[in-house]
């Protein structure tokens, strides 16, 4: 498959969408995030790849995070873990309360930030050193170990995150976090802050991808069946209440991030990183949908 000829068809058909949609303004540090970046690259899992546009320049990869903290929560507890978070579609928008009141404190999935909430308390019991190990696993997925926290982006967000504080009191309200609710807010806005660009994000996806090789990052340890259910839960939740539609138009599991970011697997094949900040309505990024879509049509390679 000559990527490198598909990726530079694609560059050219998403060109016309650079200056569509807004990007993320809730968090004022993404406000200021030039807006009219692209980026994608893609990465075989027998070591080939293509690359083309904005794939150097490290951007707050936000709610791509949930995966490796999914990943890291799913180690450490085991099934254990959807006692306090399930795993259906929640067809809301990503920081949607409605359902988690009706749930009686239990969050659809570990995507929407009320699921996430959850995995950061999760992750909080369980670690000794939360900070360190959480970047730490990164670091290593990543295979680069500069990757590190926004830490501006974090106290950011922490000004601004009212209706995360909203959902974080209802999930105790409910005994469902164990931890002090300023503690538990704290630590999942610093995750959600990781910087990366397109070749980290896309570097740190491939083991998702890569089912050939065993799933073990310092330790951060997942199955085969783990890392298959990880891949269904982001094809079916990974982008929220545009989870059908990023479904219907793209057939891969991905997740994506207010930062503009999206990470996409075919198993088997190929992990994929795209970045471009202006976002539509449903909070995910305009350009890098198209590219995706465009990715699966001209490649055939879906996984449906
Ligand atoms: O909690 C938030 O609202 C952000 N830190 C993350 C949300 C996000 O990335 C949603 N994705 N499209």
């Amino acid at each position: 498959m000559d990527y490198n000829r598909i990726l530079t068809e694609i560059a050219v058909e998403v060109e016309p969408l650079r200056t569509v949609g807004q990007q993320a303004s809730y968090i004022p540090a993404l406000a200021r995030v030039n807006p009219d970046r692209f980026g994608i690259c893609l990465l075989t899992t027998d070591g080939g790849g293509a690359e083309l546009g904005d794939v150097g320049e490290r951007f707050s990869i936000q709610s791509v995070t949930k995966v490796f903290s999914l990943s890291m929560a799913l180690s450490l507890k085991g099934e254990a873990l959807w006692e306090r978070v399930g795993k259906e579609p929640s067809g809301s928008a990503f920081n949607s309360l409605i359902q988690l009141e009706l749930d009686h404190g239990i969050p659809r999935n570990p995507f929407i930030n009320a699921g996430a909430i959850v995995v950061a308390d999760v992750l909080l019991s369980e670690l000794s050193d939360p900070e360190g190990e959480y970047i730490d696993f990164i670091r290593r997925i990543s295979g680069d170990p500069t990757v590190g926290y926004d830490r501006e982006v974090a106290a950011s967000e922490r000004t601004t995150g009212y209706v995360n504080a909203a959902i974080a009191n209802m999930l105790k309200y409910y005994g469902n976090l164990q931890n002090d609710i300023e503690d538990v807010l704290r630590f999942y806005f610093l995750q959600c802050s990781v910087k990366m660009d397109c070749r980290q994000l896309a570097q740190s996806f491939l083991p998702f991808a890569d089912r050939n090789r065993e799933f073990s990052f310092g330790g951060v340890s997942l199955t085969y069946s783990q890392v298959k259910r990880i891949n269904a839960i982001m094809q079916t939740c990974g982008f929220y209440n545009d989870a059908g539609e990023y479904s219907y138009l793209v057939g891969l599991p991905g997740k994506s991030g207010v930062g503009g970011g999206i990470a996409a697997v075919y198993p088997g094949r190929y992990a994929v990183a795209t970045w471009s900040p202006r976002l539509n309505e449903k909070g995910n990024s305009v350009m890098g949908m198209k590219a995706l879509e465009l990715l699966t049509s001209y490649t055939h390679e879906s996984i449906f």
